[in-house]
C-alpha cells in the first residue's frame, strides 16, 4: 500500500510539471489573442506583439537552460524533462516574434526586412538567436537524438550559445534601461557557471556530504 502510494506520488509530480509547463507556456499566447481581440493591445499593437513574444521566448529559453543546473543543485530529477517543451515553446515564440517583425512590421518585403537586419545589430543577434533554436528544434526528435548519438549533446549545447546572443539582442536594443537584460544576464552566467565540471562536481560532492550527515543524524536519533 505505501509503494503504490509512494509510486502514485512519484507518477503525479512529473505529470503535474507537464501540465503546468504546457499551462504556463501558453499563457501569454491566450493573453495576446484576448486582448487582440478586446482591443487592448496597446497603441502600437504590432510592437506590442513583438515585445511580448520575445520575452516569452527569452523566459521560456531561460527555464529551459535552468532545468539542468536546478538538477545539479536540488537533486530535482523531475525538471530534465521539462528542457524539450521549454525548449519548444521558446522557438514557437521566437517563431512567432520573427514572424511579427518581417510579416506585420515589414509585410514581407525582402528588401526592407535585410536593410532593417544589417542596419540594426540587435536584430542580427535576433537572428542568429532564431537560427540556433531552429536546428535545435529540428533536432529534437528521439530519431534524431539516435541518428546523431554523441554528436547530439553537443549540437544540444547550442541552447547556451542561443542564451547568450538572445542576452546580446536583448541589451542591445534597450536603451538605457539596462536592468532587464542584466538580471537575465547574471542568470544565464549562474547557468553556465555550474555546467563547468569542477563547480559541477564540487555542488554534487557537497550535496552527498548533506545527504550523509542528514542520514547519520536521523539514525543517530532513532
Ligand atoms: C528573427 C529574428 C529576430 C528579430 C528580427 C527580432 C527583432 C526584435 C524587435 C524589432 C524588437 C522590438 C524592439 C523595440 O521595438 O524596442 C525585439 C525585441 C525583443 N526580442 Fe527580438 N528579434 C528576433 C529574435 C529574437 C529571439 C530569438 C529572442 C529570444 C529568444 C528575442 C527576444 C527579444 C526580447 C526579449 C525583446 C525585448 C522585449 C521587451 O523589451 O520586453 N528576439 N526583437
Amino acid at each position: 500500500m505505501q509503494t503504490r502510494t509512494k509510486r502514485l506520488s512519484r507518477n503525479l509530480i512529473p505529470r503535474l510539471l507537464r501540465v503546468a509547463t504546457h499551462v504556463g507556456a501558453l499563457v501569454p499566447l491566450a493573453s495576446i489573442l484576448w486582448d487582440y481581440w478586446f482591443y487592448e493591445l496597446s497603441a502600437d499593437p504590432i510592437r506590442e506583439i513583438t515585445l511580448r513574444t520575445g520575452k516569452s521566448a527569452l523566459i521560456l529559453l531561460a527555464l529551459s537552460l535552468a532545468c539542468t543546473p536546478l538538477n545539479t543543485l536540488f537533486g530535482w530529477k523531475q525538471l530534465r524533462p521539462l528542457r524539450r517543451p521549454l525548449g519548444l515553446y521558446a522557438f514557437f515564440y521566437a517563431t512567432l516574434h520573427g514572424l511579427t517583425f518581417v510579416w506585420l512590421d515589414y509585410g514581407l518585403d525582402l528588401g526592407l526586412i535585410r536593410d532593417a537586419i544589417f542596419q540594426k545589430p540587435f536584430a542580427l543577434a535576433g537572428l542568429a538567436t532564431f537560427l540556433l533554436l531552429l536546428s535545435l528544434a529540428l533536432t529534437s526528435t528521439r530519431w534524431s537524438r539516435r541518428k546523431l548519438g554523441k554528436r547530439w549533446e553537443q549540437l544540444h549545447r547550442l541552447a547556451y550559445l542561443a542564451g547568450i546572443t538572445a542576452g546580446v539582442h536583448f541589451l542591445w536594443l534597450v536603451k538605457n534601461a539596462y536592468t532587464r537584460p542584466l538580471l537575465y544576464g547574471a542568470v544565464l552566467s549562474e547557468q553556465l557557471l555550474m555546467r563547468a565540471p569542477p563547480v559541477r562536481d564540487r555542488i554534487l560532492s557537497w550535496r552527498t556530504h548533506l545527504r550523509e550527515r542528514v542520514l547519520e543524524r536521523s539514525t543517530s536519533d532513532a
